[in-house]
């Protein structure tokens, strides 16, 4: 069992997550990948202890993958969804947290519709002084930690399967492209990507851009018919400046990129029209065959899915090994969230 170092009670988002943390995830998920590929794929290490997974919004690969990496950890899992749940009778989130934390609950993995309401268990729980830790699956527009972590050890491992770490990825070029307003992903890749000083391009129409990202590009970086050029944005984050690059259109930012990273287009979010069609949008911004020519010739693509086949990536595409990621990230999920599982839950046996 990997012996390490780890402080974060509370896994909520990865806007301060420090370059220790990011190689200390990295090098313990390698460890249990290593256990999941052994015929007996388990380990002792939160025995005895309960990890609820509450989702209150639907979920396959996440919730799945957090279920099988507690049972991995041996670990006793309950499942929550809200749909067959005493929410449907009017019980409240925290009502609900609560109820779990009295059956003796140690690990907590909260999905919400709604940005903010892991964190919002998690300080209540600490209000209360309970050791119970929070791991945020997604929550709303703001942050999805475990799949940021999970795309970054896809990557890494890529590279070095045996020492994945983040500073692999210096220099590397990778393009974020898609729906990143709704994105929760794009939010928590932009921090690990960021951090590990991959250079990041984001490239969507404007009206899939966060305002404050679009704001950045001004009108006198629109040349000739109304292509805009790349933007340095530099994100405000507790830990120093992070650069970033700003596209509108598909070309510049797959120019040259050793990895792609293709977003779902969230339509359940949208609450305008803010494509004039999907057809268009797959013309423009959908990841093809002919639009990988202008990444390097080892591109790969990721997507966290689900996948709308033949509207951000073409369905072919997608299938095909020799480019896609799609599923090394899921299976990536398992170890990558046993991981995390582990580091925050290790500490609790003996506490
Ligand atoms: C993502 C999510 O739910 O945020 N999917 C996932 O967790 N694998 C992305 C999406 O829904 O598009």
């Amino acid at each position: 069992m990997p012996t390490t170092t780890w402080n974060r009670h509370h896994i909520l988002s990865l806007a301060d997550f420090t370059p220790i943390e990011y190689d200390t995830v990295l090098k313990t998920a390698a460890s249990f990948r290593e256990v999941l590929s052994r015929r007996t794929k388990k380990v002792p290490a939160l025995q005895g202890q309960v990890v609820a997974n509450l989702f209150f919004e639907p979920s396959t690969r996440t919730r799945s993958s957090f279920e099988l990496a507690a049972k991995r950890l041996s670990a006793d899992t309950l499942n929550f969804t809200s749909a067959t749940s005493s929410m449907t009778k009017g019980e409240t989130i925290l009502d609900t947290a609560k109820t779990y934390l009295a059956m003796g609950c140690d690990i907590m993995v909260i999905r919400h519709k709604e940005a903010g309401v892991p964190n919002a268990i998690a300080s209540e729980l600490d209000r209360l002084g309970e050791r119970v830790s929070v791991l945020n699956a997604g929550d709303g527009q703001h942050e999805h930690p475990s799949q940021g972590l999970l795309d970054l050890f896809t990557i890494c491992t890529l590279i070095d399967p045996l020492e994945p770490r983040l500073e692999l990825l210096q220099g590397k070029k990778i393009a974020i492209v898609g729906d990143i307003l709704h994105s929760r992903v794009a939010r928590s890749n932009i921090w690990s990507l960021t951090a590990s000083g991959a250079e990041v391009h984001l490239a969507a129409p404007p009206t899939l851009l966060p305002k404050w990202f679009a704001d950045f590009v001004n009108d006198e970086d629109i040349t000739g018919e109304g292509e805009a050029v790349a933007k340095e944005v530099f994100v405000p984050s507790p830990i120093p400046k992070r650069k970033l690059f700003i596209h509108w259109n598909l070309e510049p930012a797959l120019r040259d990129a050793d990895f792609v990273m293709t977003l779902r287009l969230q339509k359940e979010r949208m609450t305008a029209n803010l494509l004039p069609s999907l057809r268009e949008y797959h013309q423009l911004f959908g990841i093809t065959r002919s639009q990988i020519k202008h990444c390097q010739p080892h591109v790969k693509v990721l997507h966290p899915g689900p996948v709308n086949r033949g509207v951000e990536i073409s369905s072919d595409l997608m299938d095909d090994p020799e480019f896609s990621l799609i599923q090394t990230q899921v299976t990536s999920g398992v170890a990558v969230r046993m991981a995390l599982l582990y580091l925050i839950g290790s500490g609790k046996a003996t506490g």
